[in-house]
């Protein structure tokens, strides 16, 4: 099981469209995904498929079982949502986490990939979220404040977990611009911060997507073929690839961080955000 955390400095960019329709097309793909949806403010990946989550990880902090938290969505695909409960993942006690990652570790077998939405900004669980990610996926625009406060969201990362490794999508801008968005973004970024940015790709406007997601339908389930559709589909083919080359500097991160990751996975989650269990 593989964990890929989907962020940006800024809200507004594109990280719940990019999580719902790269889920989709992991699932397509034949591999079984869960969303755990890490966005407090605006907790929406289940409207995007059109359904309501009724459970959320508070149920499961509450001493539910994890089968009853979970959300299916569609076929290969289902949803651990967050909501309030994610504010108290940060406080509770070690007994309480014992628990709650054991009820984690016994869903471990049944996905390939978790997908974690994460909430903008620099908040201590938005950073946690990304540390115990394999693989984080950055989004920026070209819009300038999107481009600053990605920055920032890096280096705050790196700063405090030491994270090294970072997938770079550019959304809303042509497929030449977002060559060029993300050649100026690297050159900024490397020049003041000592990390690896690798470019995922690009998605463009598009405005087949934008209809069929304001009727809460995600454009890789409408059967039309949209320029957005097949450039997430390449996304999803690169980031499986990103980890087969993934560099050994990020998993010795992730194990210092978090004890062994290969046992924890997801379970990290319940880990305070210092990381010192
Ligand atoms: N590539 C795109 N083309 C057209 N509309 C997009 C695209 N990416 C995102 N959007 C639209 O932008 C808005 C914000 O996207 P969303 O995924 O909710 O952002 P975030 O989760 O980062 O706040 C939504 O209305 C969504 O439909
Ligand atoms: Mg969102």
């Amino acid at each position: 099981m593989k964990l890929i955390s989907v962020t940006s400095g800024k809200g507004g960019v594109g990280k719940t469209t990019v999580t719902c329709n790269l889920a989709m097309s992991l699932a397509a793909a034949g591999h079984r995904v869960l969303i755990f949806d890490g966005d407090i403010g605006m907790a929406n990946v289940d409207i995007f498929f059109g359904v309501r989550a009724e459970r959320n990880i508070k149920n499961l902090l509450d001493g539910e079982s994890i089968h009853n938290c979970i959300t299916k969505l569609v076929k290969n695909i289902d949803l651990l949502a967050g909501g309030s409960g994610l504010q108290e993942l940060m406080t509770i006690s070690a007994f309480e986490r014992r628990e709650v990652v054991q009820q984690i570790q016994s869903i471990h077998l049944n996905y390939d990939f978790v997908i974690i939405d994460t909430a903008p900004g620099l908040h201590d669980y938005v950073l946690h979220l990304n540390a115990v990610a394999d693989q984080c996926v950055l989004l920026i625009t070209q819009d300038p404040s999107s481009f600053a406060d990605a920055y920032a969201l890096i280096k705050t990362l790196n700063a405090k977990y030491k994270m090294k490794d970072f997938q770079v999508v550019c959304n809303l801008v042509t497929e030449e611009n977002g060559g060029a968005l993300f050649i100026r973004f690297a050159e900024v970024v490397e020049k003041f911060l000592t990390l690896r940015l690798s470019y995922l790709g690009t998605i463009s406007e598009d405005i087949v997507l934008r209809k069929a997601q304001q009727m809460q339908r995600l454009v890789m389930r409408q059967g039309v073929h949209s320029e957005a559709q097949k450039q997430i589909q390449q996304i999803s083919v690169k980031l499986i690839d990103s980890f087969i080359v993934q560099s050994p500097a990020r998993q010795t991160i992730g194990t210092t961080a978090f004890g062994s990751e290969e046992k924890l996975g997801l379970g990290g989650i319940f880990f305070p955000a210092s990381g010192h269990a």
